[in-house]
């Protein structure tokens, strides 16, 4: 089921279930009006059980590409005829670009990951390069972002998880890319992951189960960052607790819109400048 779209522009979406609430149609619109590109972007809700089916529909119809989130970024993987390097590590696609057969088939990419990194760097103004990071959560949003966080250079990444065994598996699959890189990665359990962290990531949905920050708050170093990679009010009980305890809190909407802007040079080939349009998210936020 798609909702609107222009003749004659190129299409493109986010391909989830649910949708309703993705702030990608804007974000992308925002980015198209910046940089002069003529395309049109929707919402494309999935059936669970028919994701291929209703994308390649969409490629059909004229789709030129889509993002993909929760809970399909196994399935794109799997739909992908070929992976970027970051994707594969990940494990998991959010964008595909239907290319045609003739030039090698659908391309698969993960930008989460290069999104956060960014976010942290160049938006919160933390270098990672010789830190401490506690990475929390072993799902599909962890996965994804493990191997940028990698090749930012921080010194240690904690891998921390309620069931440990979903840690040491992503753990096992980055060990080579963190040797490679010199970072030492390494999977815990969520009550023994250490202590003084500068830079904590919630990557648990612990918050949307109603469960509060599922760490001590010894993690966190003095003025250490905090970025919970929701936004909005499933962000909420992180931050404040962040802020309880002397961190610098940051919320997922400036990945968001990075990631976003990544997927942009995947299908476009430019880059869109995104301070301005996280700054306009973020004013509409705080007015709501
Ligand atoms: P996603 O693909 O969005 O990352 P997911 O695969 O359901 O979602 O993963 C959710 C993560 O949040 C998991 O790491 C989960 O821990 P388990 O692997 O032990 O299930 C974590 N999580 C969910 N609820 C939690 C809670 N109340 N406390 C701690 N961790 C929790």
């Amino acid at each position: 089921m798609t909702t609107t779209s222009t003749p004659g522009l190129d299409r493109y979406a986010v391909a989830g279930n649910p949708v309703a609430h993705s702030q990608s149609p804007r974000i992308h619109a925002l980015f198209a009006q910046q940089t002069g590109q003529e395309l049109s972007y929707e919402r494309l809700l999935c059936p669970l059980d028919a994701f291929a089916s209703t994308v390649q529909a969409f490629a059909a119809a004229g789709g030129c590409g889509c993002n993909v989130t929760v809970p399909f970024k196994f399935e794109a993987h799997a739909l992908a005829a070929r992976l970027s390097q970051r994707a594969q590590l990940a494990g998991a696609v959010n964008t595909l670009r239907f290319d045609a057969a003739q030039d090698g088939g659908w391309y698969g990419d993960n930008t989460d990951g290069a999104g956060l990194v960014r976010d942290i760097q160049a938006n919160a103004g933390r270098q990672l390069a010789g830190q401490r990071v506690l990475l929390l959560g072993a799902g599909g949003a962890s996965a994804g972002v493990l191997g940028s966080l990698i090749a930012a250079k921080p010194t240690e990444i904690c891998l921390a998880n309620r069931s440990l065994d979903k840690a040491q598996a992503i753990v096992a699959a980055h060990l080579a890319w963190a040797e490679q890189h010199g970072v030492r990665l390494h999977a815990s359990e969520l009550g023994s992951c250490g202590s003084g962290f500068d830079v904590l990531i919630n990557g648990t949905s612990a918050s949307l189960a109603g469960a509060g920050v599922p760490v001590a708050p010894s993690v966190l170093a003095p003025g250490a960052l905090a970025l919970d990679m929701m936004y909005g009010p499933a962000a909420a009980p992180f931050l404040d607790w962040a802020r309880q305890h002397g961190a610098e809190p940051r919320d997922g909407l400036g990945m968001l819109v990075e990631q976003a802007a990544e997927a942009f040079a995947v299908w476009r080939g430019i880059t869109p400048d995104t301070s301005a349009i996280l700054a306009s998210l973020r004013a509409d936020t705080a007015a709501r």
